[in-house]
């Protein structure tokens, strides 16, 4: 099996998910700012340093998506870069490389997710780090005439170029198209609007020649938008999920990794538990931000004393994944 097909493998065995904690700066800030903490990159650092050096995160947790300056930083306290640290653990390091989804137009409401230039650079001194895998977050908003063809076009465009050259150096591409779940739209609306996007990504992957067994997808869940009256069921949410993705997902894509995207922690974990009752062609699991760290980020407030509990947070949510991907929760 080639070095891509393998890690793409480790990413999402059986069991075990990602945890996203490659917050950029700026979201960083606004989420020590809702705990009253100062962002600092030694606040930073500590934080982050709690949460990987959680005993046992392995049993749970294949790999690590961080941000460039934490990709840079030692573990509080050690000599130990980061992403060293990781790989002693047996957790592969990931790393995010698009630079933010700016306006597709002057003023427009849609994204389009930047990062091409000089990426084959970043990409290689990434992996001479210690990378194994990368990750690009395309953005596709749902509103009153939106998104149009252009945007879904533009961003499976970027993902798919941004895949190639992952490849390239030897990463496996996290793709990433994530239709996100703001607003009073219906279940149905947030099928249709995945249901194209998914399509068009992979058009896009083929057609520059992306290895699908080197890959790792990254999607939302087909959900009810957050403000809609009617909130589909997990059941519902489970099937309508399952559905989109088995008509647009070819069966050598490895795994699904899912977002989290700003649903609750505990349906987070219901919607993967009952996804993962049903036979699927490829892995189901996790690649959550808020959902794993959210309750560790509260505890931790800032304090080092509070290490402890606030690993014991992250530790319990990302079992209770653990077990959801295996329909075991
Ligand atoms: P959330 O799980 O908080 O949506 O974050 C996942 C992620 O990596 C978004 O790019």
């Amino acid at each position: 099996m080639s070095e891509l097909h393998s890690i793409a493998a480790r990413m999402v065995a059986k069991g075990k998910g990602i945890l996203a904690a490659d917050e950029s700066t700026g979201t960083c800030t606004k989420r020590f700012e809702s705990i009253g903490v100062e962002s600092t990159s030694e606040s930073r650092c500590d934080y982050r340093s709690a949460l990987f050096t959680s005993p046992g995160l392995e049993s749970y947790i294949s790999g690590v998506i961080l941000y460039d300056e934490t990709f840079r930083q030692k573990i509080v306290g050690t000599n130990h870069l980061i992403p060293e640290y990781l790989q002693s653990k047996d957790i592969l390091p990931g790393i995010k490389v698009d630079t933010g989804a700016h306006p597709l137009k002057e003023g427009s409401e849609e994204k389009n997710t930047t990062g091409l230039d000089g990426l084959s650079e970043r990409l290689g001194e990434y992996y001479a780090l210690g990378a194994r895998f990368a990750k690009w977050r395309a953005v596709i908003t749902l509103g009153d005439g939106i998104p149009s063809d252009e945007c879904i076009l533009a961003n499976a465009e970027g993902l798919a170029k941004y895949a190639l050259l992952c490849q390239q150096a030897n990463l496996v591409p996290i793709v990433e198209p994530e239709v996100l779940m703001d607003g009073t739209h219906t279940i149905e609306s947030s099928f249709e609007v995945t249901d194209k996007t998914l399509n068009t990504v992979f058009e896009q992957l083929e057609q520059h020649h992306v290895d699908l067994k080197g890959i790792v997808l990254k999607p939302n869940m087909v959900l009810s938008g957050y403000d809609c009256d009617n909130q589909a069921s997990i059941e519902e949410v489970a099937q309508q999920t399952l559905e989109c993705l088995t008509k647009n997902v070819p069966s050598e894509v490895p795994g699904i990794a899912f977002l989290s995207g700003g649903q609750s922690n505990d349906l987070a974990i219901s919607h993967l538990n009952e996804m993962n009752k049903k036979d699927t062609d490829w892995n189901v699991t996790f690649s959550y931000g808020r959902a794993l760290q959210q309750d560790a980020l509260k505890i931790w407030a800032g304090n080092l004393e509070n290490t402890n509990a606030t690993q014991g947070a992250l530790l319990s949510r990302a079992k209770a994944n653990s077990l959801a991907t295996k329909g075991n929760f």
